[in-house]
Order: structure tokens, then sequence, then C-alpha cells
């Protein structure tokens, strides 16, 4: 069983979890051996120049060159030694690995529901297998909760009308708590889930034996039903054919330079806002007659439409 758990911090069942500990570690430490150095000067001195009878004046003082070069270059040693360290932890946890697979995580007041491209949509259980990079894509339904799971060292906010990301890498298969790390509200205490790490034939089977947002169908079909139904198929080719509207084909991640000139990054929240505000950002050569699918498309619709766009590879 694991033996990486400590008295401060539960077991590592992450690949960054040993990192963010070391880290931890040395910062804790580093302040203890300080905070020891400080507060014992602190009681030497006070017992030591304590006032005597009537002598009430200190001794004359002048600068000690030495000393301040030593307390000024010591702790700016160790402050670059956290930055450089954290920096590089910082990057490992956002730079998510490309071969990740993707599951669209929604909170809502009360619970979380993980929804799989290729399966069905769960409430209060991420299903993942082991040693696999996980990316979540998560958003919210009401207000900002936040995804926390303390054992994969792994916490990120999840916000109302944008996307954010996560990963992780499990490497023991097991179950594993999740947790509320935002006040939501009267049942935040109990916004639970649970992460159910499996070996990866027994994912696949699961995978397989799970049901879409319709019965057995997948996110990106549903997204392909959305498609038509929503008559996106009047305006947006998914053949790469110029309509009245960019075609879906190769969408995803396209770099598009927009009527003001301007460059974006297709991605997910400018799918989502070009659905939502169309007019906000037109890409440079078409019309801006597009309505608003505000209210009309649901949060699960908008999910689906990008698990669909993002299908349509070049
Ligand atoms: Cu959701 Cu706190």
């Amino acid at each position: 069983m694991d033996t990486t758990s400590s008295i401060w911090l539960p077991p590592q069942s992450s690949t960054i979890a040993g990192g963010v500990d070391s880290l931890f570690d040395f910062i804790l430490w580093t302040s203890v051996v300080f905070f020891a150095i400080v507060a014992v000067a602190s009681i030497y001195f006070v017992i030591r120049y304590r006032r005597h009878g009537d002598i009430a004046r200190t001794t004359p003082f002048t600068e000690n060159l030495g000393l301040e070069i030593t307390w000024t270059v010591i702790p700016t040693i160790l402050l670059m030694c956290i930055f450089v360290w954290g920096f590089k932890g910082f990057l490992r946890y956002h730079i998510i690995p490309a071969n990740a697979t993707e599951v669209k995580v929604t909170a809502q007041r009360w619970f979380w529901s993980f929804s799989y491209a290729d399966g069905p949509t769960t409430i209060g259980e991420l299903v993942v297998p082991v040693n696999k990079p996980i990316k979540l894509l998560m958003s919210s339904q009401d207000v900002i909760h936040s995804f926390y799971v303390p054992n994969f060292r792994v916490k990120m906010d999840v916000l109302p009308n944008r996307y954010t990301l996560t990963w992780f890498e499990a490497v023991h298969v097991g179950e594993y708590q999740i947790y509320c790390a935002e006040f939501c509200g009267k049942g935040h205490s109990e916004m639970w889930g649970k992460v159910k790490v499996l070996p990866e034939e027994d994912f696949k089977k699961w995978l397989e034996a799970g049901s879409g947002p319709g019965e057995g169908e997948t996110l990106k079909d549903y997204g392909a039903r959305m498609y038509v139904k929503n008559a996106c198929i009047t305006c947006h080719s998914v053949d790469g054919s110029k309509v009245v509207g960019p075609t879906f084909k190769g969408l995803f991640g396209r770099h598009e330079v927009l009527s003001t000139g301007e460059t974006i990054v297709a991605d997910e929240n400018y799918l989502r806002e070009s659905m939502l505000t169309p007019t906000a950002k037109v890409v440079a050569g078409y019309d801006p007659v597009m309505p608003t699918f505000q209210g009309i498309l649901k949060n699960v619709d908008i999910d689906g439409l990008i698990a669909y766009i993002k299908s349509l590879e070049k």
C-alpha cells in the first residue's frame, strides 16, 4: 500500500504529487529553521540586554557590513530557489500532456457530473484509467466551485460561463475523494465525489458499457444531432466548404483572423462565446449575421457541439 503519506499530507497518488510535496517540505522546514533562529535570538537578547539598575542607555552601534550582506544574500538565494522550483512545478501542473484523455466536468449546487466524449455521463463518480493523463475541461452551471482531489494535489476553480482546465495522472488503482474547495452555499460541505482509478482494461470495459446523453449516445454524437436540430447546418458546413459562416471542419484550435485584425485561437471558450454572443468576435470575411443562441442552447448542448466540432479534424 501507499507509504507516501505524512503527518501533513495524504498519500501521493498522482505523478505531480511528489514534486508538490518536496517543495512544500522545503518551504516548511526552511520556515521552521528561520523561526527557531529568530525566536532563540529574541529570547537571548531579551534576557541578555534586559534593564540593569540605572544604566538606561544602549551602547553606541555602527553598521556591520558583514552581517548585513549575510542577511540579505542568504534569504535572496533561498527565495530564488523557491521561485525557480515553484515555477517549474507550476509549468508541470499547467501544461497538459497532448495525449491526455478529455473528460468534461460540470459542477452545480451541489454535485459533480462527468461526461466522456465517447461514453456516458456520470454523477459524482469520475472513472479513469491508471497511468494515463486525464484532462478535465470544467465549467459550472451556477456559482463558483473548486475541484479538489487532495491525493492528486490538484485543485482548480470551476466557473460559470467559462471553461477552466486541469489534468492529472493517477499512479495507483483505488478510490480518491473529490471535494469542493470553494464555498458555494448550503450543501458545499457535502459536495463530494469519488475518483475511481481502474486498470486500463477495466476502464475500457466500463466505457463501452456506459450510455451517452441519449440512450447509448456519446457527447460527440449528441453534438452532431444538436448541429442539425439547432440549424447550425444552414450556415456552417462540416466538409470545408464556405457557406454563410466558417466551416466547422478543422475549426477547433485553428488561428482565426477577426474583422478587427486581431488573431485568436478557436478554443472552447471562443466557440462557446461565438454561440452565445456571435457578434463579439467575427471572423474576417464574414458578415455579423449569426443570431445569439443564448437561452436556446443548454450547457450540455454547447458541450456536445464543442465535442462534435473537435471531432471534425482537417
Ligand atoms: Cu461547490 Cu463548494
